[in-house]
């Protein structure tokens, strides 16, 4: 049987809801490559959610923090760095919120102190935990942390609100904290920007189903599945990509280089031949 890619490697995953979560199969991954496994989720997910059969699976410890508070995170860590005795060597963030969304607010029309708070939980907590990490000296030389993002950073994609802003602050952050990480701590940061996904933070979006959809006909490869999200995060996490920093790395079968692809345009022209758009139809030729 062949050694796990994370033999004797141990860290903390942020963000296992339930199981469609994409964090609970990075979670399940890991596990299966040998790691040992803080997990975490804030009280109100740990209560409505079922991180706890995840431990049981994963035989991880749990330490609920709320994100979006210092003192939670820095328990955290420090109680983390009890469990594994000392530092450890990498950390998932998997933890997107917006309550514009939520509530169904427009973009046009946002609500600024909603819009702060998708900030503050989407992207602001990337900074809180890299900034305690690095107080505590609590992560490993060649260690590995790995931040879930989306294309909506680079791209408007209707719907998807004030999350696009956010993950494009999340972005930025990886890249200033990974020149510091990178020079003084030889720790690698990078971002994970990952097909839509069918979870519960996912559905929320306006028009998930239809995004989902779309992408999956413009992606050469299809959808990125949570279980092949996990895949990838996994090797970003072990010593095979000690070089690889301060990169948002799309993992979306394609989709972000594409323009137009034949299934897409083939779906697009069948929605005229089934109606009666003339007009429509003499627009786009
Ligand atoms: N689902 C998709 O289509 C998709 C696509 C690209 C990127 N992502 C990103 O993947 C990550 C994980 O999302 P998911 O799709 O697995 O959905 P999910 O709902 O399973 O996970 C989101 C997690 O964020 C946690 N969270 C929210 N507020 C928090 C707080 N204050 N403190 C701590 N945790 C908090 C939730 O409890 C939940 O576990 C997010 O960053 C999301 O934006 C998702």
């Amino acid at each position: 049987m062949r050694e796990g890619l994370l033999k004797g490697k141990k860290g903390i995953i942020f963000g296992a809801l339930n199981e469609m979560s994409i964090a609970w199969q990075v979670a399940l991954r890991a596990h299966a490559e040998g790691a040992e496994l803080v997990l975490t989720n804030s009280p109100v997910a740990m209560r409505l959610g079922t991180i706890n059969e995840l431990a049981k699976i994963t035989g991880s410890k749990v330490i609920a923090a709320d994100a979006t508070k210092m003192e939670d995170i820095e328990n955290l860590l420090t109680e983390s760095m009890k469990i594994f005795g000392g530092k450890f060597d990498f950390i998932l963030h998997s933890i997107g919120m917006s309550p514009n969304v939520r509530k169904d607010i427009p973009y046009e029309s946002t609500n600024y102190e909603n819009m702060l708070k998708t900030f503050d939980i989407s992207a602001l907590s990337f900074h809180r935990v890299l900034q305690t990490a690095y107080k505590l000296d609590a992560i490993k030389e060649w260690g590995s942390v790995v931040a879930l993002s989306y294309v909506a950073a680079q791209r408007t994609l209707s719907g998807y609100n004030d999350m696009g802003d956010a993950k494009a602050l999340l972005e930025s952050i990886a890249r200033s904290f990974g020149y510091i990480y990178g020079r003084e701590r030889k720790v690698r940061i990078n971002t994970v920007s990952q097909s839509p996904t069918v979870t519960t933070a996912g559905s929320g979006i306006h028009g998930f189903d239809s995004l989902v959809d779309f992408s999956e006909r413009m992606s050469p490869l299809g959808n990125a599945t949570a279980a092949d999200c996990a895949d990838y995060c996994v090797t970003l996490f072990s010593d095979l990509t000690k070089k690889v920093t301060m990169q948002n790395l799309f993992h979306d079968g394609g989709f972000s280089s594409m323009g137009m692809s034949l299934k897409a345009i083939s779906q697009y022209q069948k929605s005229f031949d089934e109606c009666d758009c003339d007009e429509k139809k003499s627009d786009i030729y």
